[in-house]
């Protein structure tokens, strides 16, 4: 049976798929320079210990609320920053002796989601 034959349910979904992987190669290309276990870990550490202070679901807490529609204001290199370094003065320590920039690059990307 020639291709133009199968049902067009078929090729439509043939062709979602395809745009679909095209998305995932094209995006993975701008995403943070970490491995799948890396994410794992920070994903863990985030709950945990960011979570320590700014709530389990990034409500707040001690630390101030993270999320996503709050983060909307702030640019990308302003969250790394303080997460590397930390605010003087306040309780948000910095993380660079733990955190490379591209762990804090990820850990933006996963605010910027939100939970
Ligand atoms: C000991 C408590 C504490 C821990 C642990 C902590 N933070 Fe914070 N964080 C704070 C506080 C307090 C602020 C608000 C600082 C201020 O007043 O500007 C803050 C601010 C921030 C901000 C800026 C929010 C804004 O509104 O601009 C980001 C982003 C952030 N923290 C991310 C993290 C991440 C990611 C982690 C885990 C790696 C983390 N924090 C762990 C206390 C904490």
């Amino acid at each position: 049976m020639p291709t133009a034959d199968k049902p067009l349910i078929a090729r439509t979904y043939a062709i979602a798929t395809a745009a679909f992987l095209s998305l995932v190669i094209v995006s993975s290309a701008f995403a943070a320079d970490i491995g799948d276990e890396r994410r794992a870990e920070l994903a863990y550490m985030f709950e945990q210990d960011c979570g320590s202070c700014h709530g389990l679901s990034m409500k707040g807490g001690l630390g101030s609320p993270l999320l996503p529609e709050i983060m909307a204001d702030r640019d990308d290199e302003t969250l790394i920053h303080i997460i590397l370094e930390g605010v003087p003065g306040t309780p948000m320590p910095p993380w660079k002796m733990l955190l490379s920039r591209d762990d804090a690059v990820w850990l933006v990307q996963l605010i910027r989601k939100g939970r």
